[in-house]
């Protein structure tokens, strides 16, 4: 990564103020998947171990520029002082004069945490305003934001315009896993995309046909490619305003040397319910009446395959249902076939995300994104605006 990060700066009596993604599950004010908040914790620590006092600053779902009460930050302030085993004080101020007096009171080695920043109208539409509020409440300003960094909003973007900006060990993690793994991958290298629409993940597809050696396609996204190869998809999710987006991809892979794998059978349902009457059919039968809902027996070998003899593989998106345990078994089968490969191995975001997680075996695959819409973005080939704020080394 070519910027610089927490490392490059002298904390003994600093204030950090940290830009942080705590955009976590809440259930009656109590946290649930705590992932982000554990994954914030190593810069965290580093700052307080370093002299600094630390003051935290985080969205909290989509309040649309108002107070919301279920979506307060202070039960996060208090999950992250049983996780750190340190007091994290939590002020209702997002910016302005009552959250400078809580920040110019932190002594060396304190925590606090701002109120959730989208209830402010300011921190969305980037207002100048509020970036020079949030600048005054410290000496130097952190982004260890990831899962924010695609949003140029003020505490993202707008207060390193103020302040001298550097990367959180998060943030470098993250970066490193994703955009440089595209940049100097081991090959042969492979990407498996799934999801249900393929105009989703459009931009992902055009950039990685042409730095991957394999494009394993699966989810609902894959029908609209079979339908553009002339395959009936009988009752079928497909998008009939990307069948020539589909048809471009196919022929730039071919142009590109590129092996696009689509699915050669799938497990087809009478009815999109979990109890559904199901069979296993190759991909030129799926007849009127039923619908695909998961790649095949044939593709998930075709697949892992595939997978065991990659030296790097991103993952983003299922292969089928995942949701309903009927159709999750591609969506497992890759997760497995990536957990006992030796390869570098990436996953970004969402239901492959919950997949590895839910089978246990998170600990067997290199990097778990913390960021959705910003691995996507990455993964497009775009420059995020959190991260292009950030000071270069
Ligand atoms: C996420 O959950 O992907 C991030 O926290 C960003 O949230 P947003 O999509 O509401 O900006």
């Amino acid at each position: 990564m070519n910027k610089q990060t927490i490392r490059d700066v002298s904390w003994q009596g600093k204030r950090a103020l940290v830009r942080v993604d705590f955009n976590v599950p809440i259930q009656k004010g109590v946290v649930g998947d705590d992932t982000r908040i554990r994954a914030a914790i190593p810069t965290i620590k580093y700052l307080v171990d370093h002299g600094a006092s630390v003051v935290l600053m985080s969205h909290l779902g989509r309040p649309k520029n108002t107070v919301v009460e279920d979506l307060r930050l202070k039960p996060v302030a208090d999950h992250l002082s049983s996780l750190m085993g340190i007091s994290v004080q939590a002020t209702p101020a997002v910016a302005g004069a009552e959250a400078r007096v809580a920040a110019m009171s932190l002594t060396p080695g304190h925590v606090l945490l701002l109120e959730n920043t989208r209830f402010d109208a300011r921190e969305e539409a980037n207002d100048e305003s509020l970036a020079r509020e949030y600048a005054a409440l410290a000496d130097v300003f952190v982004n260890d934001a990831f899962g924010a960094a695609h949003r140029a909003h003020a505490s993202t973007e707008g207060v390193a315009r103020y302040l001298p900006a550097v990367a959180g060990f998060l943030m470098e993690r993250e970066l490193d896993a994703l955009a440089g793994t595209l940049e100097h991958p081991e090959r042969p290298f492979i990407t498996i995309i799934g999801g249900a629409k393929i105009s989703d993940k459009i931009g992902v597809i055009e950039n990685l046909l042409t730095k991957v050696d394999a494009l394993l396609i699966g989810g609902g996204m894959a029908n609209t490619f079979l339908l553009a190869q002339g395959h009936a998809m009988g009752d079928s999710l497909v998008e009939v305003s990307s069948i020539e987006l589909a048809k471009r991809m196919i022929e730039l892979a071919a142009q590109r040397g590129t092996k696009l794998l689509l699915p050669t059978d799938a497990v087809v349902a009478d009815t999109f319910a979990p109890d559904a009457t199901t069979r296993i059919v190759p991909i030129t039968g799926v007849t009127s009446g039923w619908r695909i809902l998961d790649i095949g027996p044939d593709t998930r070998i075709a697949y892992a395959h595939e997978i065991a003899r990659a030296k790097t593989v991103i993952w983003n998106g299922p292969m089928g249902v995942f949701e309903m345990p009927a159709f999750a078994t591609g969506t497992r089968a890759v997760a497995q076939a990536l957990a006992d490969s030796q390869a570098k191995s990436v996953i970004g975001g969402g239901d492959s995300v919950a997949a590895i997680e839910q089978m246990g075996l998170a600990d067997k695959v290199s990097h778990i994104s913390t960021g959705g819409g910003a691995s996507l973005e990455l993964l497009e080939g775009r420059v995020l605006p959190g991260v292009a704020a950030l000071r270069d080394r």
